[in-house]
């Protein structure tokens, strides 16, 4: 929530401190582990996997298949992976997401994000109106511009297969119905992890694993660049240690894309169902997302506003007075005005996003055969 930002504003000013502290200092070994702990540890024990859905090399190659697998669409020709494709790094590289379910073709209303480190967050999708992957999981599938299919139809196609029949019955000792399906597909999706890259090695204290100018870079975002303000350390997103228990939404006011003017798009402020009062204290707030392998990742935002991290950082840099529209509500540490990064400062900031933020050892790969015997990571049509 806003209100809890304020309050913790202070302790990164401590850490920020600490951060530039060192570049000054200048005496190295001691640099990474200095900052806080829980900064550098990665939070799995923050979450824990639900009660019913342990992991397992089954389940989550059972979640694998599916993922891949176009028999969750109603065209037969969708799957997840045809939107989060292992060559971006689980993103894609549109602006907005194809309505691949349509006929006719046609965009989504959003950008596709990454799917890595999705198990460390509480809020799901760009406005948060998913709060677990359980319940994220057929939300996809009954989106009549994604998969375009129904939960029982899901239910029932996969259920027509023998091998899902038996891989089921394995993996969680059930036929297939439709927590199953649920669980498998969130099985699979909290395995999709990110936290070995240079930057991990170097919070460990191993400083030859960012180049002299990623680390300078990195202290740049933990400092005159205010990324980790937002973007917090471990995670390198929104939800902020050491409880993690508040995946946060912030409003930065990313324009339209290609027009000097806001984006309609009311992210959090637009999820029905909240009360009135956040309805109006979000809009246009969305989820601070990971940066992690952001560089595989473009276009970048909500809306893909911006085609190259290059203009991320200029719009961040040149602040909110630059941007010839006013921000309602304009988050609190953007209000302070424009950055003042040098060119050799932008610079370096995205050579530690490059070099720093990149691991794909967890990667999935697009099984070379699905179950249902349809086209792995399905089939759709070339678009653009
Ligand atoms: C047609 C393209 C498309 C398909 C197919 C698709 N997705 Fe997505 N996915 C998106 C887009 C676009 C978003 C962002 C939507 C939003 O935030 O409103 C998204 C968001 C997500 C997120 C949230 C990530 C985050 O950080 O908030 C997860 C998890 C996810 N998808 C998993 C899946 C799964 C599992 C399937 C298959 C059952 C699937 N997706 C199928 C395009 C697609
Ligand atoms: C006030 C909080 C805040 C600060 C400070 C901030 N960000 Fe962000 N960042 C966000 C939010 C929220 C989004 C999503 C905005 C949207 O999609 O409209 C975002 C999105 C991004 C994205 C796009 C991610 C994607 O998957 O498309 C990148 C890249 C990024 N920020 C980098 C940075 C860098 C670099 C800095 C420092 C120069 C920074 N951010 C500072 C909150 C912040």
């Amino acid at each position: 929530m806003l209100s809890n930002n304020r309050a913790s504003l202070s302790t990164y000013a401590l850490f920020t401190l600490a951060a530039i502290g060192l570049s000054t200092a200048g005496c190295s070994g001691t640099a990474a582990p200095m900052l806080g702990q829980s900064l550098t540890r990665f939070p799995e024990d923050a979450f824990p996997l639900p009660a019913d859905n342990q992991a397992s090399p089954e389940r989550i190659e059972l979640g694998r298949l599916l993922f891949f697998d176009p028999i969750l669409s109603q065209n037969r020709r969708v799957a997840c992976g045809s939107c989060h494709l292992p060559e971006r790094a689980l993103a894609d590289s549109r602006h907005l997401g194809a309505a691949l379910a349509q006929e006719q073709g046609g965009v989504l209303p959003r950008s596709t994000p990454t799917i890595f480190n999705v198990r460390f967050q509480h809020s799901q999708f760009w406005d948060g109106r998913a709060d677990s992957l359980e319940t994220l999981a057929l939300m996809p599938v009954e989106n009549v511009l994604e998969m375009g299919s129904s939960r029982e139809q899901a239910v029932r196609d996969v259920a027509a297969v023998p091998e899902y029949v038996r891989r089921f019955r394995t993996a969680y000792n059930t036929e297939v119905d439709e927590h199953a399906l649920r669980r498998a597909l969130a099985s699979f999706l909290r395995s999709v992890t990110a936290n070995a890259a240079p930057v991990d090695r170097y919070l460990a204290g191993n400083e030859p694993a960012l180049s002299s100018e990623a680390t300078e870079g990195f202290e740049l975002y933990f400092g005159k660049a205010r990324c980790s303000r937002c973007h917090y350390l471990p995670l390198f997103a929104g939800t902020e240690g050491p409880s993690f228990v508040n995946t946060e939404f912030r409003i930065t006011g990313v324009p339209e894309r290609g027009q000097a003017a806001l984006t309609r798009d009311l992210g959090r402020g637009g999820v029905s169902g909240l009360p009135e009062s956040d309805a109006q204290e979000f809009r246009h707030a969305f989820k601070a997302p990971t940066l992690r392998n952001i560089d595989k990742t473009a276009p970048y935002m909500h809306n893909g506003a911006f085609d190259t991290l290059e203009q991320v950082i200029d719009f961040y840099d040149r602040g909110p007075e630059a941007r010839g529209y006013t921000v309602p509500n304009l988050d609190f540490v953007l209000q302070p005005g424009p950055l003042g990064l040098s060119s050799e400062e932008k610079r370096k900031l995205l050579v530690f996003l490059r070099e720093g933020l990149s691991d794909l050892s967890q990667l999935p790969g697009v099984p070379a055969s699905v179950p249902s015997g349809l086209q792995p990571g399905g089939s759709p049509p070339a678009i653009e």
